[in-house]
């Protein structure tokens, strides 16, 4: 874990982390399914989205508070974190255990397999529970709350709406809202006309049920989706290894992907929501924010969990990032 600068101040963005898991991470060399197969290490890891962006945003100093549902039998990972790095822990404490994600990394092969477990399976009485404990969260943090950040899926059996009634919650209390999600739970949080979404490509084409053969049709669909829901300021869709694309009503900019060598590309997307909500408290405009977001996701390749360099360096690893401005706007 990186060390820390803490930041001062009560949080002025808040992660929800509905379905964190933990990572367990193992290596075989010339895995062989339906054998017994001898590992050479293991590790853990607190993950999920919600907690990888947490994690970024408190590496680069933002008063972050993280909640979402962890399972009472193994919270210490999360709890590490979030004392390592200064998070405030409103999570709401569930019976059993947090879902562990297995990855079987075999270097020999260079595949990884991933096995995930789907999260608790609750009623329906305790998922509305849950969501007004959630509300509750949101209300009690509301003073100095800007952003609240919404990533990754629903638990099972959770409404595929309980997104956009969480930003119509966080909108009540006078804060924004960034999602980055897919499926359903996408489709119906935009109902909610949240203030800026982080789609990948595929997220985005799954979204509205069609493929993109150029970037300027990516560009015409994120600034569709913008004039389609009020309320809606930004959708920046990732690219992977092809970089970015920042849009507003007016402008598009393509931010080309900073020329480091991956270490390892789990939540990059993660850190890239985490610098746009980073640009947005530090009142950036749309070029700002995608220099800074296309750092905190370099940053963060070059390191094997969620976390980034010190916040210097991703300043100054924003200064080298390409842009090209308004391009693809006819
Ligand atoms: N191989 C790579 N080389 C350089 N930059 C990369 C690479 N992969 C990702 N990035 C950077 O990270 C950003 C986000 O990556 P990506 O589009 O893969 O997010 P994602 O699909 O949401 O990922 P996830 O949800 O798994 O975290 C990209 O826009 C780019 O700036
Ligand atoms: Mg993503």
């Amino acid at each position: 874990m990186s060390p820390t600068k803490h930041a001062a101040g009560p949080a002025t963005v808040l992660c929800v982390a509905l379905n964190p898991a933990i990572d367990l991470t193992i290596e075989v060399s010339d895995l062989r399914i339906g054998e017994v197969n001898r590992a050479q290490r293991a590790q853990q890891d607190a993950g999920g989205k919600g907690i990888n962006v947490a994690s970024c945003l408190a590496d680069y100093a933002v008063p972050v508070a993280v909640t979402g549902q962890l399972g009472q039998e193994n919270p210490a990972l999360f709890e590490a974190l979030f004392e390592a790095k200064g998070i405030d822990n409103r999570c709401l404490y569930i019976d059993g255990y947090t879902r562990v994600n297995t990855k079987v990394v075999d270097p020999d092969k260079g595949e990884t397999t991933d096995i995930n477990l789907p999260g608790p399976s609750q009623t329906d009485a305790e998922i509305a529970a849950q969501i007004a404990a959630l509300k509750d969260v949101m209300t009690a943090l509301a003073a100095s709350l800007r952003w609240v950040v919404l990533s990754g899926s629903l638990p099972p059996g959770w409404p595929a709406d309980t997104y956009a009634t969480l930003i119509r919650h966080a909108r009540s209390l006078g804060c924004k809202a960034l999602l980055d999600t897919s499926g359903a739970a996408l489709s119906e949080a935009l109902k909610a006309g949240p203030e800026i979404v982080k789609p990948n490509r595929d997220e985005l084409a799954e979204h509205l049920g069609r493929r993109f053969g150029s970037l300027a049709e990516v560009v015409e669909a994120a600034r569709a989706l913008i004039a389609a829901h009020p309320g809606m300021q930004a959708v920046a869709v990732s690219m992977g290894s092809e970089g970015a694309v920042f849009v507003s009503l007016e402008q598009a900019i393509v931010a080309e992907p900073l020329p480091v060598e991956p270490i390892s590309s789990v939540g990059a997307g993660d850190a890239m929501v985490a610098g746009v909500v980073a640009a947005q408290i530090d009142g950036l405009p749309l070029d700002g924010c995608a220099r800074l977001a296309t750092a905190f996701a370099a940053g963060k390749l070059t390191r094997l969990g969620p976390h980034l360099p010190v916040q210097a360096d991703v300043r100054a690893l924003s200064e080298q990032v390409k842009l090209k401005n308004n391009c693809l706007i006819s």
